[in-house]
């Protein structure tokens, strides 16, 4: 059956692939795509769907109450999935406040305006309607070197990031105890792919080594990140919505942790291997740490897999090899995304670490 998603954030890293995959995976289907277009938002992630009579584009701020609204009463929206989010931690520890309004109000909002739009009587929805929130393994803090995270590990956040995204699970979470909104949450580990803003370790890397630039790595660059190729991550969203129990959170990830000068030693060995035979692990610089950095994370999907089905599709090594080929065949795009404000981020971030 046709269905209609209101898909926020859906000009970023995440959500522009994920409208990808949704237009490619469901021939009857509407997408009402809204997003701010801050930094981390870019048009030329939509250009290829654009045109497509399936995908709406609005310029909108989930903070602001009139705009959702009107969105509300113009589409029979069925599903909400809630992208839109500042994303980076390095800029929440800069500046946390922009962190609280769109992670936290933001989602308030959207949550306020879906059950409004969606309730038929107290407590009850109309049918096969749900609210899918976007969410990280961020939540859950530091694991420490044994163990992984499951649905029940208690939020733990150390960043703003992380305290703004547990603070807005808390919300949708208590939508579904208070009001029976029909929800879900999903938290998944660090995703790579196309169309990631080079703020974040892979994309960074990726372009530094292309401009035989200096890798800034954090500390003893021995943190470990569990990497999710974002075609996966958009699957597991997809088979959420369509099969998860209500008020459920599902973890996502691939068993895939890996410490971060790996990464970056990985990025380097394909590149000089392939494209450039001067890139050497002598562009390496260990920098200063970022505060509170988290040391490790990891995540048993077990539950996602069990109940829902779900398998990552895209090994490490083959995505990487896919990330790469994309940032090559796309220059373009990194041209665009890192002049003008990129430098000065760049210089205020780096310079002097
Ligand atoms: P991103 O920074 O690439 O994209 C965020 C998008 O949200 C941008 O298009 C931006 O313009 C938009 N946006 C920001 N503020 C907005 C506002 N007030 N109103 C409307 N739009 C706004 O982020 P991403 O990496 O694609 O992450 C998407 C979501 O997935 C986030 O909620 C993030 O917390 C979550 N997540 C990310 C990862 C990861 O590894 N990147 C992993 C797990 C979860
Ligand atoms: O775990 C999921 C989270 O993954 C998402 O919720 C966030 O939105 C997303 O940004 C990501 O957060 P991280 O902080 O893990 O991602 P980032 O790419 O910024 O950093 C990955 C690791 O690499 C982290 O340990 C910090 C380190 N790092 C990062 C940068 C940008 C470096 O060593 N050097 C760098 O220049």
């Amino acid at each position: 059956m046709s269905k209609t998603y209101l898909v926020t954030g859906g000009a970023g890293f995440i959500g522009s692939n994920f409208i990808h995959y949704l237009l490619e995976k469901h021939e009857d289907i509407l997408i009402v795509n809204v997003d701010k277009l801050t930094y981390a938002g870019n048009l030329e992630n939509l250009a290829s769907v654009m045109d497509d009579k399936r995908h709406v584009f609005v310029q909108a701020d989930i903070c602001d109450k009139e705009a959702i609204e009107k969105i509300f009463l113009s589409y029979p929206i069925d599903y909400v999935v809630n992208f839109a989010a500042e994303s980076h931690v390095d800029r929440s520890i800069k500046d946390p406040d922009v962190f609280a309004r769109t992670n936290v109000m933001g989602t308030l909002n959207l949550l306020n305006l879906a059950k409004a739009a969606w309730q038929t009587g107290d407590d009850t929805y109309r049918p096969g309607v749900k609210f899918l929130q976007v969410s990280t393994d961020e939540v859950y803090g530091d694991l420490g070197p044994e163990g992984f995270f499951t649905e029940t590990t208690p939020l733990d956040p150390h960043s703003p990031y992380s305290a703004s995204k547990a603070a807005a699970d808390l919300f949708v979470q208590a939508y579904g105890d208070t009001y029976r909104l029909p929800l879900n949450i999903t938290r998944c580990s660090n995703n790579y792919g196309p169309y990631q803003f080079p703020e974040k370790l892979i994309p960074l890397m990726i372009n530094n080594c292309l401009n035989g630039k200096e890798l800034p790595v954090y500390g003893d660059g021995m943190q470990v990140r569990d990497w999710l190729y974002v075609a996966d991550h958009c699957k597991a969203i997809d088979m959420v919505l369509q099969k998860g129990t209500s008020g459920e959170v599902y973890n996502v990830g691939g068993h895939n942790e890996r410490p971060n000068v790996f990464i970056v030693k990985s990025i380097i060995e394909y590149v000089r291997t392939t494209i450039d035979p001067t890139v050497s692990e002598a562009l390496i610089r260990h920098v200063v740490d970022r505060k509170g950095h988290d040391r490790r994370y990891g995540i048993d999907p077990q539950k996602i897999r069990d109940k829902l089905g779900w398998e990552p599709e895209i090994m490490f090594e083959d995505g990487i090899k896919l990330t790469i080929g994309w940032y090559l065949e796309n220059r373009k795009w990194m041209e665009h995304v890192t002049s003008g404000s990129y430098q000065k981020y760049y210089e205020q971030m780096y310079a002097g670490r």
